[in-house]
C-alpha cells in the first residue's frame, strides 16, 4: 500500500494553536507528517531555530506519525530528499490565499511531481498569526489562549529578558547622555 509522507514547511516563530491546529489534521490524512522549520539567515527570528524544534517537539510529542526537522534552502529540495510526496499549507482566510497560490504554483513550477494540500485549522484560529502573537507579547498583551502553555511561558521569559535590557540600557543611555553633557560642558 503505498504510503503518503508530507511536509509542513514554515517559520514558526513562535508555532501557535493554530499551527497544532493544522499539525493534528494533517497527522489524520497524511501517514507521515514533517514539520520543517525553515532556517533563514536572513531572518532575525525572535526564537532560535533550535527553542522553535524544542517547542514544536513538546507540541507534538503526542501524534505518533508526526516528525520536527529543520531545513535550509528550497523547500521543494527539501521535501525531494526526505522523499515526500506533499507540502502541507494552511490558509486561514482568503488573504492568504494569494501568497500561497503564487507558492504553491512555483513550488509545482520547480518541482512538477511534488503536490501542496491546503487545509483549514478551525475558525478559531483564523486570525491567529506567528507575527500578531509576538507583537502581542512584546507590547503586553495576554497571548494565552493563542499559543500552547509551553509557547506562552517560552514567551513570557523572552519578554522579562526584553525588559530587564531595556531597562539596562535606558540607564546606560542616562550615563551616556550624563557623559555627553559633561563634556559639552567641557567645550563649552
Ligand atoms: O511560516 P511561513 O513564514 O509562512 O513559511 C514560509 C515558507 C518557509 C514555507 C516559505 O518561505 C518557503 O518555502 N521558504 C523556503 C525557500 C523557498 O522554497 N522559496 C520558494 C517558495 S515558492
Amino acid at each position: 500500500m503505498k504510503r503518503i509522507k508530507a511536509i509542513y514547511p514554515g517559520s514558526f516563530d513562535p508555532p501557535t494553536n493554530g499551527h497544532l491546529d493544522l499539525i493534528e489534521r494533517g497527522s489524520k490524512i497524511f501517514d507521515e507528517l514533517i514539520v520543517a522549520i525553515l532556517r533563514n539567515p536572513e531572518k532575525d527570528p525572535l526564537f532560535s531555530v533550535a527553542d522553535r524544534r524544542k517547542m514544536l517537539e513538546a507540541m507534538t510529542a503526542g501524534f505518533d506519525n508526526v516528525l520536527v526537522d529543520t531545513f535550509e534552502g528550497l523547500t521543494v529540495d527539501y521535501a525531494l530528499r526526505v522523499e515526500a510526496q506533499a507540502i502541507l499549507r494552511g490558509i486561514r482566510a482568503i488573504s492568504d490565499y494569494e501568497y500561497e497560490l503564487q507558492m504553491a504554483l512555483m513550488n509545482r513550477k520547480i518541482q512538477p511531481g511534488l503536490e501542496t494540500v491546503f487545509m483549514m485549522p478551525a475558525e478559531k484560529y483564523s486570525y491567529v498569526s506567528s507575527r500578531l502573537v509576538r507583537e502581542v507579547a512584546q507590547l503586553g498583551g495576554s497571548i494565552d489562549c493563542l499559543v500552547p502553555e509551553l509557547v506562552a511561558q517560552k514567551l513570557r521569559e523572552k519578554m522579562d529578558v526584553a525588559h530587564k535590557f531595556e531597562n539596562g540600557e535606558q540607564l546606560a543611555g542616562k550615563t551616556h547622555s550624563e557623559g555627553k553633557s559633561k563634556s559639552r560642558k567641557k567645550k563649552l
